[in-house]
């Protein structure tokens, strides 16, 4: 997730440009560029900046720089394809450095198209899957600028958001969308594109909105809109009553509320980049073949949510892959002196990749020879640097301190990463591989209709939020997310909360539970159905209140328990995904009633760089 932004106008846009990045910075914020083009006696000359690291960086080079002009296009980028470097940075120039381009999203067909472009002299310089779209600009453009986008992005499969500009059209900005968004601000005597509202507030309030798979051919004085047959629509501007900060959370109250309903984008994101034509690519896990087929054990190494996260991966990695997993807290690992046989692999998630601990388990089993694999959301960042191959997760960047997108991006990767494995070792066919495929393609919808609950979830929390103590059970694929409901109700409400594997309650846990002390049991349709019902009895019979989470259509559980929270029904080993959704709902909804800070929590951090 990236932030993008174009001008065009009469003022000199480069500090324009520059403060519109800086409102985009929550986006991504690992490298930054702006090209600008200077129409002063019709010499029509670019000049660009790029620098990685945050907009500082590029604050501060810019200032060192003679560089004005009054049409522009600026990104700040968080590295899906090619790691944070300055030939990595947007805008990307073509061939003659004549067409800049930049782009938000991901391009899934990037590296056929590149392959097929080089094969007709174009030249590339980044590592890149955005740097294919310029040139194919560049391969259409016969004048037209419009018809070269649109020709470009026939071409094209995955998501995007980009604004082009070119030398030979000085007055033009041309901005096209599929999924990631962009919206067009509506000026006197000028134009603005961007990711979103926040970027150009300060200029404008009036906003169009570009839907998918539309183009916008932007002036100083007009802007057209042309669906995806090219046919021009018609469209009413709306007007915002946004701040400046409310408009980053788009209008969400809390950064965590935004990036929890951002979850149905994110796993799909996430899923996007690791699926093309029911093939699982892992690119950049650099895994050798010998070593999946010979590994005797894996370790998953990591803290807090992300260890929840590891919880899921042993599930369905012993499930489909048969290979067997330890979950390790990240910080017992690194001085337990654990025995690692040779070969094994270790898996280590951090979504910041920065937690020390998770690091230092990293660097133990490195010790001992064993094969790393990290899963992050952050690409390049240490615990990255330290492993053999990564995996990367396809969030955004997350600001609230309460991880939530990105867990949930996290069990999606653990969920290809176990068929990928399992394929491998020949546990599975391609048919069960694109069977099991086809499910998890469905896993974004199926938490949309979740979040799309979320009235429901707040009337329970309206309910149980005095409640000083909280039970979570969970059975099988359910212990997991059990596990992070509770800590997710800990982390933001400070409300005392456990969770426990659902049988082992009666050897000593079900002593604490009663009228005071409610429980929240995952029973969906499962192979341990018929048990965990079994337990949700024996609290019932202490009078404990209990919160079922159960599969649609399941009214018999109604008579037993108090309340009641539906989820789509989804094939247990894919459960935790969904069920750990309306548990962060239901945990935000109380932290909330307690009047909690849920973005920053007392006494956490975002990333705990200390031991
Ligand atoms: C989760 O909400 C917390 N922020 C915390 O437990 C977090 O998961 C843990 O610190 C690990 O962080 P990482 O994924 O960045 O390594």
């Amino acid at each position: 997730m990236c932030g993008i932004i174009g001008y065009v106008g009469e003022k000199d846009c480069v500090s324009i440009l520059l403060n519109g990045l800086k409102r985009l910075e929550y986006r991504g914020y690992d490298s930054s560029g702006i090209a600008v083009l200077n129409k002063e006696d019709n010499r029509n000359e670019i000049s660009m900046v790029k620098r990685v690291g945050n907009l500082k960086k590029l604050e501060k080079a810019l200032s060192k720089k003679e560089m004005k002009g009054s049409l522009g296009i600026g990104h700040t980028r968080w590295a899906t394809h090619g790691k944070p470097h300055r030939l990595n940075a947007h805008p990307h120039l073509d061939c003659k450095n004549e067409i800049l381009l930049v782009h938000n999203g991901i391009i899934e067909n990037w590296e056929p198209l590149k392959n097929e472009l080089i094969s007709r002299g174009h030249k590339f310089i980044s590592e890149t899957d955005t740097e294919v779209l310029v040139h194919l600009v560049e391969d259409y453009y016969n004048g037209d600028l419009v018809k070269a986008v649109r020709k470009a992005l026939n071409k094209v499969e995955g998501s995007y958001a980009i604004v082009v500009m070119s030398k030979k059209s000085p007055n033009q900005l041309v901005g096209a969308r599929q999924d990631s968004p962009l919206v067009v601000g509506l000026g006197n005597g000028e134009n603005y594109l961007a990711s979103d509202i926040p970027a150009v507030l300060e200029h404008t309030n009036k906003f169009l909105i570009i839907e998918q798979g539309e183009i916008a051919n932007i002036t100083k004085d007009k802007v057209e809109i042309y669906d995806r047959n090219e046919k021009l629509v018609n469209k009413s501007p709306f007007e915002t009553n946004w701040d400046i900060s409310s408009a980053e959370k788009e209008g969400y109250e809390d950064f965590m509320l935004k990036e929890i309903m951002e979850q149905s984008i994110a796993v799909r994101e996430t899923y996007r980049s690791h699926v093309y034509k029911y093939k699982i690519s892992l690119d950049e896990s650099n895994l050798p073949i010998d070593i999946i087929k010979n590994i005797k054990k894996i370790f998953i190494v990591a803290c807090g949510t992300s260890f929840h996260a590891g919880y899921v991966a042993k599930g369905v990695v012993e499930r489909f892959a048969r290979i067997p997993v330890d979950v390790e807290i990240a910080s017992e690992f690194r001085y337990k002196d654990p025995i690692i046989p040779n070969p094994s692999l270790v898996i280590a998630i951090s979504q910041s990749g920065e937690t020390i601990d998770t690091i230092a388990a990293i660097r133990e089993a490195k010790r001992k020879n064993a094969w790393i694999l990290t899963i992050s959301n952050v690409m390049e960042s240490s615990a990255v640097r330290e492993s053999d191959g990564a995996v990367y997760t396809f969030a955004g960047p997350e600001i609230g301190v309460a991880a939530s997108k990105t867990h949930t991006a996290q069990i999606m990767i653990c969920y290809l990463l176990s068929l990928y494995l399992a394929k491998v070792r020949g546990e599975i066919t391609s048919a069960e591989t694109a069977y099991y495929l086809n499910i998890l393609k469905e896993v974004p919808s199926k938490i949309k209709s979740v979040l799309d609950n979320h009235s429901k979830i707040k009337e329970l929390a309206n309910i149980y939020y005095k409640f000083p103590d909280f039970i979570f059970i969970g059975r099988k694929y359910g212990f997991p997310a059990v596990m992070e409901g509770a800590l997710k109700l800990k982390e933001i409400s400070y409300v005392h909360a456990e969770a426990y594997p659902a049988g082992e309650m009666k050897h000593g846990p079900i002593a604490l539970v009663g009228e005071n002390c409610p429980v929240v049991a995952i029973a969906d349709d499962s192979s341990v159905y018929n048990k965990i019902l079994g337990n949700i009895s024996e609290v019932k019979a202490r009078n404990a209140p209990v919160v079922a989470l159960t599969t649609i259509g399941n009214e018999k559980i109604k008579n037993l328990v108090d309340h009641v929270i539906e989820v789509p029904k989804i094939p247990e080993e894919f459960s935790a995904i969904i069920n750990v959704v309306p548990l962060q709902l239901f945990a935000y909804e109380i932290a909330k009633k307690l009047g909690c800070n849920v973005d920053q929590p007392r006494n956490l951090a975002k990333t705990v760089t200390v031991e």
